[in-house]
C-alpha cells in the first residue's frame, strides 16, 4: 500500500499512483471552528510567529479530514518582515506594512537575513510537524515568489516601478530571490518534502513579460530546490495565458486557477475546483463537481487534486469534507 507521502511525491514526479493525492490551499483557516477558537485569543501575527500555534493550526484540517499533505501555517510576508519591514495584519484589510517601500533608496535598507535566527518559530514548527506526521504524510513548505512578495512590499505599485524604476525593481527581486532560497533551504533542512511557490500576482504580467519579471527568479529558486531533490509546485491564479512561461521555470508541478483547462497543461498539474463552488454549492453538488474533475483527469499520472485558489472564509465545513472524501474514495 502506498502512503500519502509517497503518493504525493510520485504525483509530483508524474509517476503512476493508485488515486490522486489531495490537499487544499488555505486548508488551515477561518472556515474551521477550531481555528476560530484559537484565533479569538491571538492576533494573526502572533499565530504566525508562535511555534505551538503554527503546529496546532497546521494540523487542524488534517486531523479532521486526513488529506495527503499538511502545509505549514505561515504567510508569504514573513520573509519581508525578516528583511526588516514592519508587518501587521489589519482586520478585513489583509497584510500591511507601516513602512512600505515608496522610494528607491529604501531598498538599500532591507537586510539579508539568517532564516534560523530571524524565524526560529517557523523552523521549530516544521520540525515538530515532521515528527508528528512521521514519514507517511507529506509536509509542504512555501513562500511567495519574488514578484508577488514585492507586490506587497511596494504597496501594490509594482506596475509603476516596472515602468519607472526597472533597475531598482530588478535589484529588489534579486535580493528577494537570494533570501527566499535560504529561507526555503532551511525549510528543507527542517523536514519539508515539497515546496509551493505562490505567484498569486503573476497574472499582472503578460506572457511576454513573465520570464523577465517573475519567471527568471522562480527558475533560480526551482534550481536550488531541485538540487536537493525537492519538487516545486508553482501556483498562479490567473494562469491560463501563462502556462508556457510557467513551464519554462522548470517547476515540477503547475498549480492552476479554475479558469484554466488542466488538460492543456503538459507535465504535472495541481488544481482546480472553483473555491466559489465549495462556498456556495450543496454537499451533493460538491461531490458531483469533484467527481467530474477527477474524471476529466482520469488515467493521467502527475495530478494533485486541489482548488483553483484558497478555501474562502465562509465555506461550510461539510463541503470541504465532501471534496476531500470524494478524492479519498475515488
Ligand atoms: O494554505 C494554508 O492553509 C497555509 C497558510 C497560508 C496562509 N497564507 C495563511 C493565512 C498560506 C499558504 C498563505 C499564502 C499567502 N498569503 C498568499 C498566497 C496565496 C493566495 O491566497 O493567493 C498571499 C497573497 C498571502 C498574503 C495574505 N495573508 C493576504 C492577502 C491575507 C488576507 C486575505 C485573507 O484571506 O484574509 C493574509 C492573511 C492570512 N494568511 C490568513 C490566513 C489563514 C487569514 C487568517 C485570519 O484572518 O485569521
Amino acid at each position: 500500500m502506498t502512503n500519502s507521502r509517497e503518493r504525493f511525491l510520485k504525483a509530483c514526479r508524474s509517476e503512476p499512483v493508485d488515486r490522486p493525492p489531495v490537499w487544499l490551499m488555505r486548508q488551515a483557516g477561518r472556515y474551521l471552528p477550531e481555528y476560530q477558537s484559537i484565533r479569538a485569543k491571538h492576533s494573526l501575527l502572533e499565530m504566525f510567529t508562535t511555534t505551538e500555534l503554527i503546529v496546532e493550526a497546521s494540523l487542524q484540517p488534517w486531523h479532521r479530514f486526513g488529506m495527503d499533505a499538511v502545509i505549514v501555517f505561515s504567510d508569504i510576508l514573513i520573509p519581508s518582515r525578516a528583511m526588516g519591514m514592519s508587518l501587521d495584519y489589519v482586520e478585513g484589510k489583509g497584510p500591511q506594512f507601516s513602512d512600505p517601500i515608496c522610494f528607491p533608496d529604501q531598498i538599500q535598507k532591507l537586510k539579508s537575513f539568517d532564516p534560523l535566527v530571524a524565524c526560529p518559530f517557523l523552523y521549530n514548527g516544521l520540525q515538530q510537524l515532521r515528527s508528528k506526521l512521521g514519514k507517511t504524510t507529506a509536509l509542504i513548505g512555501f513562500c511567495g515568489t519574488p514578484w508577488t512578495t514585492a507586490h506587497y512590499m511596494l504597496e501594490k505599485e509594482i506596475a509603476i516601478w516596472k515602468k519607472e524604476q526597472p533597475k531598482k525593481l530588478a535589484q529588489l527581486l534579486s535580493l528577494l530571490t537570494e533570501n527566499l532560497i535560504s529561507y526555503l533551504l532551511a525549510q528543507v533542512e527542517s523536514g519539508v518534502d515539497v515546496v509551493q511557490l505562490f505567484d498569486s500576482w503573476g497574472g499582472l504580467l503578460s506572457p511576454a513579460e513573465y520570464e523577465q519579471w517573475s519567471g527568471q527568479y522562480v527558475a533560480a529558486i526551482v534550481q536550488a530546490l531541485q538540487a536537493k531533490k525537492i519538487p516545486v509546485i508553482l501556483f498562479v491564479k490567473e494562469s491560463a495565458a501563462l502556462l508556457q512561461p510557467m513551464l519554462q521555470t522548470g517547476a515540477d508541478v503547475l498549480s492552476v486557477g479554475s479558469a484554466t483547462d488542466m488538460n492543456s497543461v503538459s507535465g504535472a498539474v495541481q488544481g482546480n475546483l472553483d473555491s466559489e463552488i465549495l462556498l456556495h454549492a450543496s454537499v451533493e453538488e460538491v461531490q458531483q463537481k469533484t467527481k467530474e474533475m477527477l474524471y476529466s483527469m482520469r488515467g493521467r499520472s502527475g495530478y494533485i487534486a486541489n482548488l483553483g485558489h484558497g478555501v474562502l472564509p465562509k465555506t461550510p465545513v461539510e463541503n470541504v469534507e465532501a471534496f476531500v472524501e470524494s478524492v479519498l474514495h475515488e
